[in-house]
């Protein structure tokens, strides 16, 4: 499974991308608003860390103007992957963008039926968000279940990129469920490493292991 980082801070990208372990990164309009300075340069700058996929938003809610900002955003850089919302008018710009060899990813899928959509106007990514619905009391979790399954079905080529994740059991249940990307904040990412027996144990390896050095002088 891959590992996306969703983020627009420069900072944070670097620092998860120095663990060796970033494999793209999703930004949404909430997120680069957030960031000082050009948001075009500032996704430049993400994919030159990250050499790999990274998902910039368009902020039209019309075809044309999606067309002209997601062929805007493209430009920036190779890795550069347009998203657009699953509306009429996303599914459109999708379907046209992928035929241009432009690669999709729809966002704000809350229904495995607003997934079929995207799968069939050729996204090459799909962005169920799983913890907006858990916010409203149904499990994202079961979605990204019936999302796989249908895809798998059918052999749709798009990608399961399961979204809005917050903690790392949506990771794990992800990775069972043989989703192919998991996106989430670096905070999450963080809470990955920890373990309480990892750190006792480390501890008393090293403690030990002093112990035994000092008893050698
Ligand atoms: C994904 O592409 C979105 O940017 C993101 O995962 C949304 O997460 P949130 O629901 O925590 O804002």
């Amino acid at each position: 499974m891959k590992l996306f980082v969703d983020t627009g801070s420069i900072k944070d990208i670097e620092a998860v991308a120095a663990l060796g372990i970033l494999d793209g990164v999703t930004t949404n309009p909430s997120l680069l608003a957030k960031e000082p300075g050009d948001f075009r340069q500032n996704l430049k700058r993400i994919c030159d860390i990250v050499k790999g996929p990274v998902s910039g938003e368009v902020t039209a809610t019309d075809v044309a103007g999606m067309l002209r900002q997601g062929r805007e955003i493209a430009k920036i850089d190779d890795h550069m992957v347009v998203k657009v919302p699953l509306t009429r008018d996303g599914i459109r710009a999708c379907k046209t963008l992928s035929g241009e060899g432009i690669r999709v990813n729809v966002t704000l899928v809350f229904s495995a039926a607003q997934a079929i959509l995207a799968a069939k106007a050729g996204a090459t990514f799909v962005s169920p968000f799983v913890g907006r619905l858990d916010d409203i009391a149904t499990n994202g979790m079961d979605l990204i279940r019936e999302i796989v399954d249908i895809y798998d079905n059918y052999e749709f080529a798009t990608e399961v990129l399961v979204a809005s994740c917050r903690h790392p059991i949506h990771i794990v249940e992800a990775a069972r469920m043989g989703a192919d990307i998991c996106t989430c904040p670096p905070a999450v990412i963080d809470q990955m490493f920890n373990h309480p027996l990892t750190s006792i144990g480390l501890e008393k390896f090293l403690a030990d292991w002093e112990k035994s050095q000092a008893a050698r002088v």
